[in-house]
């Protein structure tokens, strides 16, 4: 057979069959370092099914021959060509047809799983009978369509609530999140585990098995048909109500109504389809997924061995958690402080940490024993990368680099997570002021995607691109910006806030001023963030990064009260368990988002224009990964340069 399979000239998939007359097909797509389901490749795979249906292999088992998975999804690139109804049906149609005649083959059908099986890769795993998942092969499955703000539409809507229930697959196409191996197993998404080793040989094995294919049972069956599919409708509506209560995504409310409604096949909703894939959302979250990808690309510059050491100095707020990520991400790590207490604090939220993010004990322990406590500094003569997040004074920076840079190994990297203070004085008194760079994390440390890698005129590039390979290596988004004050995103942050506290000083309502920028699809309302700071930074930002002669008054009333927001449990709101009492306004004025956003995309502009990062599109993507600027937008500029109407002069009168 192998011979009449080559005469089909496939560029991208390749078949041999074994002595057992098992068909392997093999995905290797040509001049891509990942496998994706382009146009060209499903027309492959569709010609391939033509052979298999005219000369059934005893078996057939899908697998990829990319050393780094199985199959990363569709190609997001042909997102952006569907400017007519017709274009997106048949992308769909294209996609759905071949999954279908993948499912109902004449002979058994395996999908061999390895690394990541993402999108349209699930699906064609999901349209095979069986599937097997190479346990160590560090395997991420998901549906992430809904990130994109589209659907799964070519089967997975259909197949996976049949596979694990209604519930489960439900959420899983609703959040697009990661499961991995053990996971998988549990939720039925896969057969079994297996080990590399022996993947070939259990493979083989399991399809010629005649086991029963997998379906949901139970409570999960009863979910999927009338009447209890109604109330896993509502679970799901509820949830998505949740996480959108402004109606920004459509994608998540079509996934549930394709499924209640048209059993999961998009082709039975022609115009959700189309009102889908040709909104707004879908083109700026595929240009936010771009500016992921080329943040991402700054991290992978240098070819050198990822960080083993990492020194951290300062273990407060942010100096102990951002050593509890470095441990965390396989790191070791040594935390000094002056004092022992902010070091076994640390070392307890780091704990929690682990336990929340790589929940097995044994993992947990691990990361446990690569956290040290390093009260003398033993571990800065060893360490690849020293970071300093000591109290934000220049003095004591100073005088801390004057006593380690001389204990520095050759070769090490100085780092500091200032947020204010200028990088080029802070080396002006080093040996080397070329080893000093920026790496500027975000509170919470755990959870902010971005960290700006900040540059003098004359950092050591190689010094620069370790800092950034060191981001990637423990999961973060690096941008690079130039030493200016509040580099980016606080720059933009502090006329955003003034504005905001401005509104107050006029007598709008603070919680008007966040439910209007709730609204427009910020993540949280500039009156909570600057509770959530702490009234006391806002000032200090203010006064450094606003032009603003003097504090607004109702800033000042409280900073008279010594309230400071949440930390305090009192500032502009009263905080009660981590949360703020807060009233949900009856009515929001017009224009109020507009208003508060002008400056924040007005500095933003000026923030390029003086050229803290290279260009437009890096300062959307640091706005958005630093800020949670509403991804649906594009970013500010993209968003300035899109909106149908002015923004408000803000000189001229700042009303609403
Ligand atoms: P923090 O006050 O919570 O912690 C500072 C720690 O440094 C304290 O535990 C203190 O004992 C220790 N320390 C002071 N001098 C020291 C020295 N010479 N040697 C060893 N340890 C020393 O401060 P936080 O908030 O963690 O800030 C640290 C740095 O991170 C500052 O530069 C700040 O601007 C920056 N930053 C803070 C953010 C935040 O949201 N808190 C966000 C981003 C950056």
């Amino acid at each position: 057979m192998s011979e009449n399979f080559a005469n089909l000239g496939l560029r991208n998939w390749t078949c041999s069959v074994d002595a057992q007359g098992i068909a392997w097909l093999s995905l290797d797509v040509v001049n891509s370092s990942v496998n994706r389901l382009s146009a060209p490749v499903l027309q492959e795979l569709d010609r391939a099914l033509d052979f298999f249906y005219a000369a059934p292999p005893v078996a057939l088992i899908i697998r990829s021959a990319k050393h780094n998975g199985f199959i990363a999804g569709a190609d997001i690139d042909e997102f952006s060509s569907l400017d007519s109804p017709d274009k997106s049906e048949s992308m769909v149609l294209r996609g759905w047809s071949v999954m279908e005649r993948v499912a109902k083959l004449h002979c058994p059908t395996l999908a061999l799983i390895h690394g990541h099986c993402l999108g349209g890769g699930l699906e064609l795993a999901l349209a095979c009978r069986y599937r097997l998942l190479i346990e160590d092969s560090q395997p991420v499955l998901a549906l992430p369509e809904v990130k994109l703000g589209i659907f799964p539409g070519w089967g997975g809507m259909m197949r996976l609530p049949q596979l694990i229930g209604a519930p489960k697959a439900l959420d899983m196409m609703l959040t697009g999140r990661n499961i991995r191996a053990k996971q998988a197993k549990a939720l039925g998404l896969v057969d079994a585990l297996v080990p590399q080793r022996i993947a070939e040989l259990a493979a083989a094995k399991h399809v010629l098995s005649h086991a029963k294919p997998r379906q949901a049972r139970g409570l999960d069956a009863w979910l999927n048909r009338a009447p209890l599919k109604r109330l896993a409708e509502k679970q799901a509506l509820k949830q998505v109500a949740k996480s959108d209560p402004y109606h920004h995504y459509p994608a998540p409310r079509a996934i549930v109504d394709i499924w209640a409604n048209h059993g999961g096949n998009p082709l039975h909703a022609a115009d959700t389809i189309h009102e889908i894939t040709s909104s707004s959302t879908v083109h700026n979250l595929v240009r936010v997924f771009h500016l992921q990808e080329r943040l991402k690309a700054f991290g992978k510059r240098t070819t050198k061995p990822p960080l083993q050491h990492v020194h951290v100095i300062g273990a407060g707020t942010m100096g102990g958690d951002i050593a509890a990520l470095c441990a965390s991400k396989g790191i070791r790590v040594t935390l000094q402080d002056q004092r022992r207490e902010p070091i076994a604090k640390a070392q307890a939220r780091a704990q929690r940490l682990f336990e929340r993010r790589l929940r097995e004990p044994r993992l947990v322990r691990q990361a446990m024993d690569r956290f040290i406590p390093d009260l003398q500094g033993h571990g800065i003569t060893q360490a690849d990368l020293v970071i300093e997040a000591i109290v934000e004074n220049l003095e004591a920076k100073q005088a801390l680099y004057a006593q380690i840079e001389p204990l520095l190994k050759p070769g090490a990297v100085l780092a500091t997570n200032t947020s204010s203070l200028a990088l080029s004085a802070l080396s002006a008194k080093l040996l080397h002021p070329n080893r000093l760079v920026g790496i500027h994390f975000f509170n919470p440390v755990a959870v902010m995607p971005l960290i700006e890698v900040v540059h003098t005129p004359e950092l050591d590039a190689d010094v620069r691109d370790t800092a950034m390979a060191f981001c990637d290596q423990i999961g973060k988004l690096p941008l690079p910006v130039r030493d200016t004050p509040g580099f980016l995103v606080n720059a933009v942050l502090a006329p955003y806030m003034l504005e905001a506290m401005r509104c107050v000083d006029e007598g709008i309502q603070p919680e008007t001023i966040d439910e209007a920028m709730l609204q427009f699809g910020m993540p949280m309302g500039p009156i909570e963030l600057i509770d959530t700071v702490g009234l006391d930074i806002a000032r200090d930002v203010g006064v450094q990064l606003t032009d603003a002669d003097a504090m607004p008054a109702c800033l000042a009333k409280h900073l008279e009260k010594q309230q400071l927001g949440r930390k305090t449990g009192q500032g502009f709101y009263t905080w009660k368990d981590g949360k703020a009492d807060k009233q949900r306004p009856q009515t929001v004025p017009h224009h109020l988002a507009l208003r508060l956003i002008a400056p924040l995309i007005n500095r933003t502009q000026e923030q390029v224009h003086i050229g803290v990062v290279s260009d437009a599109d890096l300062a959307d993507a640091g706005v958005i990964f630093g800020t949670g600027f509403a991804p649906f937008t594009g970013g500010p500029l993209h968003y300035k340069d899109h909106m149908h109407q002015p923004l408000p002069n803000l000189e001229a009168s700042p009303t609403v």
